[in-house]
């Protein structure tokens, strides 16, 4: 049974802090993380699992401890609790090495990858920040689970300090083959494998990121498993794959939303018959670039297709203080502004581009108004956006082009399945996609929708609290 209250650890706060005159304001960060814990925090009804209070945040802000001294900062879904880390070592930390280091890595860019003594000591001691706010709030029947690639190392921490705490770690970015993560100097190695056991279950989002997991932790620090269980002499440790998903109910209701039947019918009256839509954080490992040049390839080959599709893409800020992203940024714009200027006409722009975040009732607008979602990471996890957009369908239209290296790419085989890199690819299934007969469409739509509705977001951390009590008595026959 879990009976205290759940503390989620995770690198940022689910939200910015922004002071107002005499009062704060808090704004949804983004991504894949923050999306799905939020969803459990909004519909605690339909989560298997209730804990004591609502959910408690432990996460990085950017604010000062003086202009948060003695705030409640809290809203209806979480309540925070900042944890404060001096710029520079921020910069070593966060710009370094997660994201100049581990993000990279993990997503097989390992030439992007900056290996630096400074960073690791960095990683460690921001570790050690975390720690030390959770070990102030903790209470005895907390549960702890501690959120990706960021804070590796603090498992190992909190379970020296807390050996009979439940600790759960999830990773939300592709757990990379051995090949790749032995590229890590052999300290850096021990310390992260070291540092992930010492939770109780260690999650993933599919099979292969934990099979690679398990013959890192063999061939790092030598310890086998049997069916997914790790026995580390004192304790055990679970491995296991625990996809991640969206609130699906949440999603296709929206449907019906007044502002979002607003938002539909505003981009179907201004843009062209036919619409493609993406939106990704702004991010090398979405394969933004080659989207573009997969679109630039359909226009080349179908020019019947001229002046009647829009391509809608938002980009959402993010890391833009690293360089690598900067570069990025600049990349796209040229490429957005070659290919309109190259095929663009008076009264039509190929691609409406826009760098800005989205509100949910745009966003699902976008989902709905759209015929094509164009969805094309190099590597992603898992890709929540595939899956809402998917969700958002409840007129069962619409056609989803998909990267085969997306996690979700394993859930939702009836998507037009792409390889990312080859533009000949693309170009194909965009049309196809604009060609659709409706009948397949629903088709599609419908296999889909049936295995997302099962397997939600509440089946996700279901899955995976009931595995942290299922080792509870594993670990009790140990004793
Ligand atoms: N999203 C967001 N702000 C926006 C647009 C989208 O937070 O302006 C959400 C989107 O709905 C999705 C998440 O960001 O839930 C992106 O998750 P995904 O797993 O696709 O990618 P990640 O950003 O985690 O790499
Ligand atoms: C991905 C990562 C998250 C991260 C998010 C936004 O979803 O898995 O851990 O929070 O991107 O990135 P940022 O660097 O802005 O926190």
């Amino acid at each position: 049974k879990l009976e205290g209250r759940l503390i989620i650890v995770a690198y940022r706060l689910p939200f910015k802090i922004v002071q107002e005159n005499d009062h704060i304001q808090l704004i949804q960060n983004s991504g894949g993380l923050v999306s799905a814990v939020l969803s459990l925090a909004q519909s605690q009804q339909n989560a298997h699992f209730q804990f004591a209070d609502k959910i408690q945040w432990v996460g990085y802000t950017e604010n000062t401890p003086e202009e948060l001294e003695g705030q409640n900062i809290e809203n209806e879904n979480f309540r925070a609790h900042p944890v404060f880390i001096p710029s520079e070592l921020n910069e070593h930390y966060y710009e370094g090495f997660c994201n100049d280091l581990l993000w990279p890595l993990c997503h097989y860019f390992p030439s992007l990858a900056k290996f630096e003594d400074k960073y690791f000591d960095s990683y460690q001691a921001a570790n050690q920040l975390f720690f030390e706010k959770v070990r102030a709030i903790l209470q005895p029947n907390d549960v702890i689970w501690v959120q990706d690639y960021q804070l590796m190392i603090l498992p190992e921490l909190l379970r020296q300090e807390f050996p009979d705490h439940k600790i759960g770690f999830f990773f939300h970015i592709p757990f990379p083959s051995f090949e790749i993560f032995r590229l890590l100097p052999t300290r850096w190695r021990i310390a992260l494998i070291n540092g992930m056991l010492g939770a109780d279950v260690v999650g993933f989002h599919t099979n292969d990121y934990v099979e690679y997991f398990l013959k890192a932790v063999r061939m790092v620090v030598g310890h086998g498993n049997k069916l997914h269980y790790i026995n580390l002499s004192s304790r055990i440790v679970k491995v296991d794959a625990f996809p991640i998903s969206i609130d699906y109910q949440k999603f296709n209701q929206a449907f019906d939303d007044m502002e979002v039947v607003r938002y539909r019918s505003d981009a179907r009256h201004s843009l062209t018959e036919k619409i493609i839509f993406s939106v990704d954080r702004l991010d090398y490992s979405k394969g933004l670039l080659y989207r573009l040049h997969g679109f630039q390839r359909f226009l080349e080959n179908c020019p019947e297709w001229h002046g009647k599709v829009s391509f809608v893409m938002i980009v959402v800020p993010s890391r833009d203080q690293i360089e690598q992203y900067q570069q990025m940024k600049s990349d796209i714009d040229q490429t957005v502004g070659r290919i309109n200027a190259l095929f663009g006409k008076i009264n039509w722009q190929p691609i409406i581009y826009q760098y800005r975040s989205l509100s949910f009732e745009e966003l699902v607008g976008m989902y709905t108004a759209s015929d094509v979602a164009l969805i094309t990471p190099i590597r992603d996890g898992m890709n929540l956006v595939c899956k809402e957009y998917v969700a958002s369908r409840k007129d069962l239209r619409g056609v989803l082009i998909l990267s085969e290296m997306a996690g979700a790419a394993a859930e939702l085989g009836e998507a037009l399945i792409i390889n990312p890199t080859d533009s000949q690819d693309i170009a194909y299934a965009i049309k196809k996609g604009l060609e659709m007969p409706l009948d397949e469409q629903t088709k599609r739509m419908l296999a889909m929708q049936g295995r997302l509705k099962e397997y939600d977001v509440f089946a996700w951390t279901n899955d995976f609290f009931t595995q942290m009590i299922m080792i509870e008595q594993e670990q009790e026959k140990l004793r």
